[in-house]
C-alpha cells in the first residue's frame, strides 16, 4: 500500500528488509510515523501512530473521520490552485493560521505537500511551514491510497495522536506491544549541516540519547520488542550501543541537504522481548 503524503525518509523500499525484523506482536507503535509507510505495509491487529507535528496527527484523524469530504476539499484545491501565486496565498494562511477547521487543515496540508518541493515537510523555528513551491506539471492526487488508509486505520482501530515520543513510549507501549522507532537520521554528512529535523526543532545528539533511554526502558520494563531504523554512521553506532544491529542498503527517493539521492546503508537495530530468543 502506498502513503498518502510524500515523505522524506519513507520506508516503503525498506520494507522487504525490515518486515522480517518486525516483531509479532497485537500492537504496534510508532513513536515517528510520518508518511506511515510502515503501518500501511505490516499486518498488526491494532496500532498506535505517534508524531510530534500537529498538522500531520490532524490530517490522519481527518482522513480517518471523513475520508470522502478530505477528498471532496482537497481534489477542489487541486484543481483550481496549481500556480505559485495559489501555493504562497494557501501557504501564507495555513502558518497564519487562517485555515483552522480540522477538514479544511487537513486538505491544505495535502494540497501543499503534493505542490511543495519535492514533498518536504519543513517548519522553521517559529512554527511556520516553510517549504517552496515545486512547480509540478500536474501533482499526483492521492484518492485511493486516502480511502485505502481510511479503512486500514478503522479495521486496525488505529490511535493517532500527537506527542513527543518521551510521551508516546510511556504511555502507550505495553506488555501487548511492539515498537518501530524511525527517528529522523544522522547522516553520513552530518558534520556538513546534516538534515537532523522535521518539525520545529533539530533531533541532535541528546535526543537520539534520550531516545535509546526510553526504548530500553519501555524493552526491560514493559518487555516490548523494539527495532529502529538508522543511517550506519558511527553516531548511531554510540546511542543505540545496546542494541543489535542488522544492515541493509536504502534507496533515498527524496534528497536532503547535505544528503544525495541514490543508495545509503542503512542500520536496523533491534531490543528483543526479554527472555526471546534472537
Ligand atoms: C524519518 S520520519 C518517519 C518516516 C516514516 N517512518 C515513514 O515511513 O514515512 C521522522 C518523523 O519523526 C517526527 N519527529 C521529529 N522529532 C520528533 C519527536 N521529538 N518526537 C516525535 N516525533 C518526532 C517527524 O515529524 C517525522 O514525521
Amino acid at each position: 500500500m502506498r502513503p498518502i503524503l510524500k515523505w522524506a525518509g519513507g520506508k516503503s523500499r525498506l520494507m522487504p528488509h525490515l518486515s522480517p525484523l518486525l516483531p509479532t506482536a497485537d500492537c504496534l507503535v510508532e513513536p515517528f510515523v510520518g508518511g506511515a509507510s510502515v503501518f500501511l505495509n505490516t499486518d498488526h491487529r491494532r496500532y498506535v501512530l505517534a508524531d510530534i507535528n500537529p498538522d500531520l496527527i490532524n490530517f490522519y484523524q481527518a482522513v480517518v473521520d471523513s475520508p470522502e469530504s478530505v477528498i471532496r476539499a482537497v481534489l477542489s484545491l487541486f484543481r483550481r490552485a496549481n500556480t505559485s501565486t495559489d501555493y504562497y496565498q494557501y501557504r501564507t494562511d495555513f502558518r497564519q493560521w487562517r485555515v483552522t477547521k480540522s477538514l479544511e487543515r487537513a486538505a491544505v496540508f495535502l494540497y501543499l505537500n503534493r505542490h511543495g518541493y519535492n514533498g518536504l515537510c519543513r517548519y522553521n523555528l517559529r512554527g511556520e511551514f516553510n517549504v517552496p513551491y515545486g512547480c509540478y506539471k500536474k501533482p499526483y492526487f492521492p484518492e485511493a491510497e486516502i480511502r485505502l488508509f481510511a479503512e486500514k486505520a478503522r479495521d486496525t482501530h488505529t490511535r493517532f495522536v500527537c506527542l513527543p515520543f518521551e510521551e508516546a513510549l510511556a504511555f502507550h507501549v505495553d506488555e501487548h506491544c511492539a515498537v518501530y522507532a524511525d527517528p529522523p537520521y544522522y547522516f553520513p554528512q552530518e558534520d556538513k549541516a546534516g538534515f537532523t529535523g522535521y518539525y520545529i526543532t533539530p533531533f541532535r545528539d541528546e535526543a537520539h540519547q534520550a531516545l535509546a533511554d526510553a526504548l530500553i526502558e519501555v524493552n526491560q520494563r514493559r518487555g516490548a520488542p523494539v527495532v529502529l531504523s538508522g543511517s550506519d554512521t558511527p553516531r548511531t553506532h554510540a546511542a543505540y550501543a545496546g542494541f543489535t544491529s542488522h544492515y541493509t542498503h536504502a534507496c533515498y527517493s527524496l534528497a536532503a541537504k547535505g544528503v544525495s539521492r541514490g543508495k545509503a546503508v542503512e542500520v536496523i537495530a533491534t531490543l528483543s522481548a526479554p527472555g526471546a530468543s534472537g
